[in-house]
């Protein structure tokens, strides 16, 4: 069984899963606005890949026997003052993820719950590989000043990436 409050803390990074699911979904929107499908289409994976993320926490749930409550999600932020901006905000998103996945993973141990200590080392590896990936995208654009020519090589490159359910 999980205890109250790590079941709580779960249900919280479940919740937490889903807006990030939104808001990669309203850069993705963002970008196609601006016709730069590569752009939309690599925070559409993002998203999907968010998604993915928030499924794992609510089936690990319920396999413990514990309550997924479903919470509300709020509304993501719509209005973007640009395409580098949205980098920058994606990279800090992560970093925050990764504060709170280590929060949780402190007080697994500290309850001495192996199962949801052995459950979040997914969670932690991942991390990596979210911050990794999203500080390259931000150096990049970083590299054209998120401007010019060479948002449309960018574009290109963006448009090559697809969903793969991450491995379990
Ligand atoms: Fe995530
Ligand atoms: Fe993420």
């Amino acid at each position: 069984m999980l205890s109250e409050k790590l079941q709580n803390e779960l249900n919280t990074q479940m919740n937490s899963e889903f807006f990030a699911e939104y808001e990669y979904l309203s850069m993705a929107a963002y970008f196609h606005s601006m016709n730069l499908d590569g752009f939309a289409n690599y925070f559409h994976v993002q998203s999907q890949e968010e998604h993915f993320h928030a499924m794992k926490i609510f089936h690990f749930i319920l396999d413990k026997g514990g309550k997924a409550d479903l919470q509300q999600i709020a509304k993501p932020n719509t209005e973007f003052k640009s395409p580098l901006s949205v980098f920058e905000t994606a990279l800090e998103h992560e970093k925050k993820v990764t504060k709170a996945i280590n929060k949780l993973m402190d007080e697994a141990i500290s309850e001495n719950d192996h199962a949801v200590n052995s459950f979040l080392r997914w969670y932690i590896d991942e991390q990596v590989e979210e911050e990794s990936l999203a500080g390259k995208a931000l150096a990049k654009m970083q590299i054209i000043k998120g401007q010019g020519e060479g948002l449309l090589i960018l574009d290109q490159e963006f448009a090559q990436r697809t969903f793969a359910p991450p491995k379990e």
